[in-house]
């Protein structure tokens, strides 16, 4: 059954009050909605919703730190919710590196861990970034995601001409026993594997055609995932893919594609302990979700395996409009329909947003062919000043939502 868009005035928080500042910054006053103002805390409630408040919210009004930090939500609701994170942006960007201390207790390098960034030359490793990610999720008790130990994308310039069909199976397991067994113990799962499915290849198997399978053919998957259990047998090993979230077609197919990989895996006793959704999804898009992700995720726990929402952020490129309220609205909707529709199955065990601020999105990057080139994408739950949005309360709320 595909979640009823429920519809909610752009201010709406369920079971939250409106300070002041955003009953006033949301234009309330001028939806007509029923503003009562609550003289014993000075707190507006702006909803023409029966509004419950939230027994964190009622005293601190705004208060999104602490026990009303999405970790403290997500935690009580056996979640992990984590961020990806720019390793120099730590060093450079103070507010960058509180707001994952205050809301997230789960990292992953959006980028440090991948071939290219590792791999300065075939015979040399570069482990400066990785290694400050590390350490700070360990300074601040969070836990680490490793991404990814084979991928398609990301491979370092000599990579084509170095690597061959005699030494890419050495080249691939040299690497993982490296990375991998550089940080034994340290990673709560790695991304063994990243997005082999790619179904306009044409392969009866859905296989991508990446170099990888031009060089070992499909058992480099097998290779790859055995060589990561070897370097951390204490890691959860994990396939990660995207495109597989609507009830439509094309991401139907994947989801066949990728579980009967799963499947295929699992016959073969092949190290695997868990499914990344990718969760890169889009507001204003013709698709819902429903049914279909619903099955896919049960799918994967009835073979066994943990769901992590590994990337989750949320294009709004086919938005029409400007306004800025009503765009964090719909991204808001987005997110409360997508974790609405997954979050209740208990094999979902964490939530990552690729990144945590618009300021740094990598929808915002030189490599994003842009709709909507005049404007910035604000696709994650905090704005280019730091700020929660609707996103942010609309995942707090999911969280709280979730009966597991
Ligand atoms: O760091 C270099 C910089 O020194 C250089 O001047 C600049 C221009 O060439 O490139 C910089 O590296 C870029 C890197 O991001 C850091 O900004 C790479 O070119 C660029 O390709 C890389 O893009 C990343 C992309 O994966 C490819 O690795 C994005 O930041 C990252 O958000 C994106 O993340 C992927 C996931 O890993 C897998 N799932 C999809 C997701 C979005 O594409």
């Amino acid at each position: 059954m595909s979640k009823t868009n429920v519809r909610h005035p752009p201010h709406y928080k369920e079971n939250t009050l409106l300070t002041r500042r955003e009953f006033i910054s949301s234009g309330l006053q001028t939806t007509g909605a029923i503003a009562v103002a609550s003289a014993a805390t000075g707190i507006l409630t702006g909803c023409s919703h029966q509004v419950h408040a939230h027994p964190t919210l009622a005293t601190a009004s705004g208060e999104i730190t602490g026990k009303a930090s999405l970790k403290a939500h997500a935690a009580a609701h056996e979640l992990l919710v984590g961020a990806a994170v720019n390793t120099r942006l730590l060093r450079s960007d103070a507010n960058y590196a509180r707001i994952l201390r205050e809301q997230y207790d789960l990292v992953v390098a959006e980028n440090a861990m991948k071939w290219g960034p590792l791999r300065p030359a075939p015979d040399k490793y570069f482990f400066d970034e990785a290694d400050a990610l590390v350490a700070f999720a360990e300074q601040n008790k969070m836990k680490v995601r490793g991404h990814n130990l084979a991928w398609h994308e990301a491979l370092p310039g000599w990579f084509a001409a170095t690597v061959n069909k005699e030494n890419a199976q050495r080249f691939l397991t040299d690497h993982i026993a490296t990375v991998a067994g550089r940080y034994k113990g340290k990673i709560r799962s790695w991304d063994v594997v990243n997005e082999a499915i790619q179904v306009k290849d044409g392969r009866p198997d859905g296989l991508r055609k990446s170099p990888w399978l031009e060089l070992l053919g499909p058992g480099y998957i097998d290779i790859a995932f055995r060589a990561a259990r070897q370097a951390d047998p204490g890691a959860l090993l994990t396939y990660n893919d995207y495109g597989v979230e609507y009830d439509n077609d094309e991401d139907a197919r994947k989801r066949e594609f990728i579980l009967q990989l799963l499947r295929r895996m699992k016959a073969d006793n092949v190290p695997l302990d868990a499914l990344g959704i990718q969760s890169h999804i889009r507001a204003g898009s013709s698709s819902s979700f429903g049914k279909g992700i619903q099955d896919y995720i049960a799918g994967t726990r009835a073979l066994g395996l943990q769901v992590f929402l590994t990337e989750l952020d949320v294009n709004e490129d086919d938005l029409p409009y400007n306004d800025v309220a009503q765009r964090d609205h719909a991204i808001a909707e987005v997110y409360r329909n997508y974790l609405d529709t997954v979050l209740p199955d208990p094999a979902v065990k964490s939530v990552l947003t690729w990144g945590v601020t618009d300021r740094y999105t990598w929808l915002n990057g030189p490599t994003q062919k842009r709709k909507q080139p005049n404007r910035r994408q604000r696709a994650l739950p905090f704005d280019d000043n730091y700020q929660p949005k609707e996103a942010f309360f609309a995942m707090r709320d999911c969280f709280d939502r979730r009966s597991v």
